[in-house]
């Protein structure tokens, strides 16, 4: 049974992905950042077994890893979707603004790759998957920080794909439109029907329509798939 890992698991995107895989056959298990309580609830609902730590962080996420493969075996599937917003337009931004969201939104996703890549490249399997964003192609007000990150997780994916390839490892960016999700929620709703009329398909997508991709990115049937940008925005930005 292969072994998938999704970062920002039990949450939005990240839920409907790890229950999507596990629908799927795959043993799953699910990191968050703090909320427990929600955490503890999915776990309950699902049987998918979650672990706390910030992906920020480097040797959190190698004794992270470490420790949901002691659970679960090697894992062949890395799903970077850990995120978060801080949206302010760049004038009023502070450092700290601009740093959480570098430090987990790009930091996150090279901490966990290097954790799981030397055992990827050793079993020649691997397969992973990082959330990107329809921002991150198109910009947007307020998001210099987010869309930096999500348009660097790109470049980011491509060149790992490159090295990788030999290996059996394929590497994508998924970057879904505006999702039913809690971030999303927290947009201002006048700020949020503005954006809305701007999606032709005239609605957010639903969590587990990103989710669908992402367990087909996963599977063997994608292997000849690598370093490409997969959109899902409802038609918003045809890049
Ligand atoms: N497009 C164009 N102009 C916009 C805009 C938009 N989407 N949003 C705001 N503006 C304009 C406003 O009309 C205003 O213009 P004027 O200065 O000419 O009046 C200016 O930008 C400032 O807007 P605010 O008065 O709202 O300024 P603020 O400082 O109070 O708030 C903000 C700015 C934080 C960016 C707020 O507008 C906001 O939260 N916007 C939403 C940003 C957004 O879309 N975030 C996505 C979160 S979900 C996500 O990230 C998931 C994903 O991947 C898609």
């Amino acid at each position: 049974m292969r072994v998938a890992l999704v970062t920002g698991g039990t949450a939005g995107i990240g839920a409907a992905t790890a229950q999507a895989l596990q629908d799927a056959g795959y043993r799953v298990a699910a990191t968050y950042g703090s909320n427990s309580d929600a955490a503890n609830r999915f776990s309950k609902q699902t049987g998918i077994p979650v672990f706390a730590w910030n992906v920020a962080d480097f040797g959190a996420c190698r004794e992270g890893v470490a420790r949901v493969e002691a659970q679960t075996g090697p894992v062949d599937v890395l799903v970077n979707n850990a995120g978060i917003t801080r949206d302010a337009m760049l004038h009023k931004m502070s450092d700290e603004q601009w740093r959480e969201v570098i430090d987990i939104n790009l930091g996150g996703c090279f901490n966990m790759c290097r954790a799981v890549i030397e055992g990827m490249r050793e079993r020649r399997f691997g397969r992973i998957v990082s959330m990107g964003s329809v921002n991150g192609l198109s910009g947007q007000v307020g998001q210099s920080n987010y869309a930096a990150t999500k348009a660097a997780l790109i470049g980011f994916s491509k060149s790992l794909a490159l090295e990788s390839a030999s290996r059996n490892i394929t590497v994508n960016v998924i970057a879904p439109g505006y999702t039913d999700t809690a971030m999303v929620g927290a947009v201002p709703p006048d700020v949020l029907a503005t954006i809305l009329k701007t999606v032709p398909v005239g609605r957010l997508a639903t969590p587990a329509e990103i989710a669908r991709a992402v367990v087909f990115l996963a599977s063997e049937d994608a292997g000849f798939i690598t370093g490409i940008t997969l959109s899902i925005n409802g038609g918003k930005y045809m890049p």
